[in-house]
């Protein structure tokens, strides 16, 4: 049976790398069948749409969400990043932001292999706080950070659980215990009482910011990370930079329960600048979609792509996509 894909190419090169992506699935003998959704900055500015309850339930019926990139300079920042990208995490409720990140850091010589499971739908993210009296020399601005047990304990339970399947068996909580003392307690205490059911597994904790020169001088202590949803976003580009580039850098945002459909996307983003140009990667994409093809249970597939990728030359988009498409094999 097919399975079903949501596809939405988005705005600047998302829809080209991602066409790449679709085409390079069915190279490898994956049957699936796609459904184009127009949402991003570019359909916002034409009707207004970003992303309705209606649009919303569409998705809801699809097996998995593929997407390209949004956000165009002509519509202010945040308000497509909003109303789609975070609308679509906390409403299909993809709780794990999950992204592997193998290469050589620069100057480097030995290849690391690790993965960042961040939390997706709480932390700064949620939007809790407001301000008074803006423009004001007495404006207030506060911005909080949202964690739940219930949040924290499922994203700490899943990277148990992946650390309990990788050779490794290791993984390193990273936060900011020494400053932010609620959230930190939280996290902490959860990672601990999870632990226990772990024996398998090695633990380690990290602050955030020593976590940040260990990515750059020695990434191959880590095995899986786990970390709140800002600290991880802000590390995961630190991770795409030491492992190839962010033309590399696939992502999963997974419900992991399956009660609705997860969304694999490229970390990169829309790069207008080199829009309509057929140079962008579209290496992150076809490898999101080999992210997805994991979850959909089509392992060997998705382990072809890889392989692929790895010994694919350079070129326009669509020659590299050419040229993984030849020799994943099926
Ligand atoms: C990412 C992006 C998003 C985030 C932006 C576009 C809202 O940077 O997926 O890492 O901050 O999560
Ligand atoms: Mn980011």
């Amino acid at each position: 049976m097919a399975h079903n894909i949501a596809v939405i190419g988005g705005d600047g090169i998302g829809p080209d790398v991602t066409a790449e992506a679709v085409k390079v699935i069915r190279a490898a003998g994956v049957d699936i069948a796609t459904t184009d959704f127009d949402l991003g900055g570019s359909r916002y500015l034409k009707d207004g749409e970003i992303l309705s309850d209606e649009t919303l339930d569409e998705l809801r019926a699809f097996d998995c969400i593929l997407l390209g990139a949004v956000g165009t300079p002509d519509v202010p920042p945040g308000v497509i990043e909003r109303g789609l990208l975070l609308k679509m995490r906390f409403e299909l409720d993809l709780y794990i932001n999950q992204r592997p990140f193998v290469g050589t850091a620069p100057g480097g010589t030995e290849p690391h292999d690790f993965v960042v499971i961040r939390e997706n739908t709480e932390g700064p993210y949620v939007g809790e706080g407001g301000s008074l009296r803006e423009g004001t020399p007495q404006e207030v601005a506060t911005q909080g950070s949202f964690n739940t047990r219930f949040g924290v304990e499922r994203c700490v339970r899943h990277a148990f659980e992946l650390a309990s399947t990788r050779e490794r068996k290791h993984l390193t909580l990273v936060h900011k215990t020494n400053v932010l003392q609620f959230s930190g307690s939280l996290w902490q205490r959860t990672f601990d009482e999870v632990a226990t059911e772990y024996p398998q597994v090695d633990t380690a904790y990290n602050h955030v910011d020593a976590a940040c020169i260990y990515f750059v001088q020695d990434p191959h202590r880590y095995d899986v990370v786990v970390t709140d949803n800002l600290f991880g976003d802000i590390l995961t580009d630190l991770g795409g930079a030491v492992s190839g580039g962010i033309g590399l850098a696939s992502s999963a945002n997974l419900n992991p329960d399956r009660t609705g459909p997860s969304m694999f996307e490229p970390v990169h983003g829309s790069a207008p600048d080199i829009v309509g140009q057929n140079k962008a990667n579209p290496t992150a994409s076809i490898l999101s979609a080999a992210l997805m093809l994991d979850f959909l249970g089509e392992t060997d597939a998705a382990a072809r792509i890889r392989t692929a990728c790895d010994e694919a030359g350079t070129g326009s988009t669509t020659d590299v996509g050419d040229m993984i498409a030849a020799r994943v094999g099926n």
